[in-house]
């Protein structure tokens, strides 16, 4: 079904980069991608780089996100960052879900489908991520776990509340091993991913709702996943940590139009 999708194509830093660097970086990005108005571009940096990173990136096309958010706004939380103190360093967007926080830090679907609703209520746009390890796709679990992480963590998800969501597909068994899904394994995913969606939340909102692939994204694989009718942009780890392959990416996606 032909829908006009714009494109998402994010860097997820992680646990990398000094303030310097992360500035350093979103400098060297701005003139690589500053010509591309059909995809929506963001970085997202550790949480003590957000405000610099957000000024530098103030004004351009680039947008900045944090990587993480909690569910209280302010009070004791020892540690915690909320979603209106990550707005309030410049940043629009959070990531939430990400495989890592699922697996080291035992984040569950329903704390996940807390911090969704409290970001957004927040006014941040939020990139939740999904996917199987290589042991519950080998398993055939796979469609029972997205079927999981995506009834449990958009429930309750009003068909406005959508606007300002995306979801990552990353199937960890792609995440940083230089392994990516094929692209029939990729448009396959965020058919049934889309499908779920749909079943739950209705027409409107599965064909207007951005699905980015990430695992092991590259430059040079970035075209042939961009093609596929489902796959609506990126999450991008390591190859998104130089200003250069992240635009090749972003670039590669905007060609594809
Ligand atoms: P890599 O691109 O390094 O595989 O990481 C993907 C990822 O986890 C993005 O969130």
């Amino acid at each position: 079904m032909a829908t006009a999708r714009k494109p998402l194509v994010a860097g997820n830093w992680k646990l990398n980069k000094t303030v310097s660097e992360a500035v350093e970086t979103v400098d060297a990005l701005k003139p690589l991608v500053s010509g591309v108005s059909n995809v929506d571009v963001v970085v997202c940096p550790v949480y003590t780089a957000l405000y610099s990173a957000a000024q530098a990136a103030a004004g351009s096309n680039v947008e900045v996100g944090a990587q993480n958010g909690y569910t209280k706004e302010s009070g004791a939380f020892t540690g915690e960052v909320s979603p209106q103190l990550i707005k309030d360093t410049g940043c629009t967007w959070v990531i939430l879900g990400h495989s890592e926080r699922r697996e080291y830090f035992t984040e569950s679907d329903a704390f996940l489908n807390e911090k969704l609703h409290f970001a957004l209520s927040a006014g941040l746009k939020v990139m939740f991520c999904i996917g199987e390890t290589l042991e519950e796709r080998e398993g055939g679990k796979m469609d029972d776990v997205l079927t999981r992480q995506v009834t449990e963590g958009l429930k309750g998800l009003t068909e406005d509340q959508f606007a300002n969501v995306a979801i990552a597909y990353e199937p960890v068994w792609a995440i940083g091993t230089g392994v990516t899904a094929t692209p029939d394994q990729a448009e396959s995913a965020h058919l049934f991913v889309r499908g779920l969606v749909r079943d739950q939340f209705g027409d409107a909102v599965a064909d207007g709702l951005r699905i980015q692939y990430g695992g092991s994204a590259k430059p040079d694989n970035a075209a042939e996943l961009i093609s596929q009718p489902n796959v609506d942009g990126f999450l991008v780890g390591g190859a998104a940590l130089q200003a250069d392959s992240f635009a090749a990416i972003v670039n590669a996606v905007s060609a594809h139009g």
